[in-house]
C-alpha cells in the first residue's frame, strides 16, 4: 500500500518531522517564509494531510484545492483561528492542535514580559548600552512593584491558570474573568478570584490576555475597554493580536490612559515597520515567541506529527478541535 501524502508548510523540529517522514510521502515547503495562498493551493493538491502553522490561512478554498481525500489538518499551535473549522467539519476533515505542551512555557514568557515592563529591564539595558548610566540615582529608572499588585487575567484556561500560579509566588492579588466560565470555576487556583469584566478592568494593575481569538473576542479590547481600565495599568498580550484593536491601543498608550503594553502578538503579524505602535516609548513588542523554547517546540512538533499520522491513517486525533466531525 502506498504511503499517505502530506504537505508540511514549514520546517519543524526534527523529532516531529522524522516521525512523519517515516510514515508518509512528505512535501516540505523549503522557504523560511510561509507559502503564498497560490503556492498553498498548488501544493495541497492530492494530499491526505496538511501540517500547517498559525501563519497559514486554511480556508475552504485550500480544502477544496486539496481534494476530497484530505482527511486531516494538523496545526502546529494551540490556537487555530487560522483554520476555518466549520468548513473542515462540513467536509469531514479532522483538525488537530497542540494544547498542554506549551502552557508552562507560555506562562513563563508572560511573566517575563510582566516583569520586564514593570521593572524596565529592556529600557535599563538600552540605557547601559548607550552610555546613559552615569551614577546611582534615587530617581533613576523607577518602575512599579509586581509584588502585591493586582493581576487581572482575561481567559482562565490552562495558560491563564499557569500565569495565576506564578503570580501567587509574587504575592499578587489575582482576579480573573473567563468568557467561558464553566470550565474555569472548578479548577481555579485558590489565590484567584472570579470577577466580572468591569471589575477586572477597573481593579487590575496588570491585565494579561489568555483567551482564544474568535468572534466573541475579536477587537474586544477596544476604546471603551481601555477607558474602563485603571489609569496606569499595564496590558500584556501573549494570546492573539486580533483580540486587541491596534488603533484603540495606540490612542490609549499615546494619551497615557494606560501606562504600558507588552505584546508578544500583534495585528497584523509581523507588525509593519511603519506601524504607529512602534513610534511609542511605552510599548514592548516581541515577535510571537512565548512558546519558543527548544523543549516546547519539539513537543509541539511531536504532537502535531501524532495528530497528522492518526488523521491520515483514518484514526481519531488525540487532540481534535472539531470532534463534531466524528458524528458525521
Ligand atoms: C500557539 O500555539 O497558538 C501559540 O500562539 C504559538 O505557540
Amino acid at each position: 500500500m502506498s504511503k499517505p501524502r502530506v504537505f508540511i508548510t514549514r520546517l519543524i523540529p526534527d523529532r516531529g518531522l522524522n516521525m512523519i517522514r517515516q510514515a508518509c510521502l512528505v512535501d516540505l515547503w523549503p522557504e523560511n517564509l510561509p507559502p503564498s495562498h497560490t503556492d498553498l493551493l498548488k501544493r495541497v493538491k492530492g494530499v491526505d494531510g496538511i501540517l500547517c502553522l498559525l501563519t497559514d490561512t486554511i480556508h475552504s478554498e485550500v480544502m477544496e484545492a486539496a481534494g476530497t481525500q484530505l482527511k486531516v489538518i494538523s496545526n502546529h499551535a494551540i490556537g487555530y483561528d487560522n483554520i476555518d473549522i466549520s468548513a473542515a467539519t462540513q467536509r469531514g476533515i479532522q483538525v488537530g492542535n497542540t494544547p498542554n505542551v506549551l502552557t508552562e512555557t507560555t506562562a513563563d514568557f508572560t511573566f517575563a514580559l510582566l516583569l520586564a515592563v514593570a521593572r524596565r529591564v529592556v529600557d535599563g539595558q538600552q540605557v547601559v548600552r548607550t552610555g546613559g548610566w552615569k551614577t546611582w540615582d534615587p530617581l533613576f529608572m523607577l518602575g512599579v512593584d509586581v509584588h502585591h499588585a493586582t493581576l487581572g487575567i482575561f481567559g482562565f484556561g490552562r495558560i491563564g491558570r499557569a500565569v495565576a500560579r506564578r503570580a501567587s509566588g509574587f504575592d499578587m492579588n489575582v482576579l480573573f474573568f473567563d468568557p467561558t466560565p464553566d470550565q474555569s470555576a472548578k479548577t481555579a487556583p485558590l489565590n484567584a478570584k472570579a470577577v466580572n469584566m468591569d471589575t477586572l478592568l477597573a481593579e487590575s494593575d496588570f491585565i494579561s490576555i489568555h483567551s482564544p481569538l474568535n468572534e466573541q473576542t475579536h477587537y474586544l479590547f477596544n476604546q471603551s475597554l481601555f477607558a474602563k481600565m485603571k489609569p496606569g495599568a499595564i496590558l500584556i498580550n501573549t494570546a492573539r493580536g486580533g483580540i486587541v484593536d491596534p488603533e484603540a491601543l495606540y490612542q490609549a498608550l499615546k494619551e497615557h490612559r494606560i501606562a504600558f503594553a507588552a505584546l508578544d502578538v500583534t495585528e497584523p503579524e509581523p507588525l509593519p515597520q511603519d506601524s504607529p505602535l512602534l513610534s511609542l516609548n511605552n510599548i514592548l513588542i516581541t515577535p510571537h515567541i512565548a512558546s519558543a523554547s527548544h523543549a516546547t517546540r519539539e513537543k509541539m512538533s511531536v504532537m502535531a506529527a501524532e495528530n497528522l499520522l492518526a488523521g491520515v491513517n483514518g484514526k481519531g486525533l488525540l487532540y481534535c478541535v472539531n470532534p463534531q466531525v466524528y458524528m458525521k
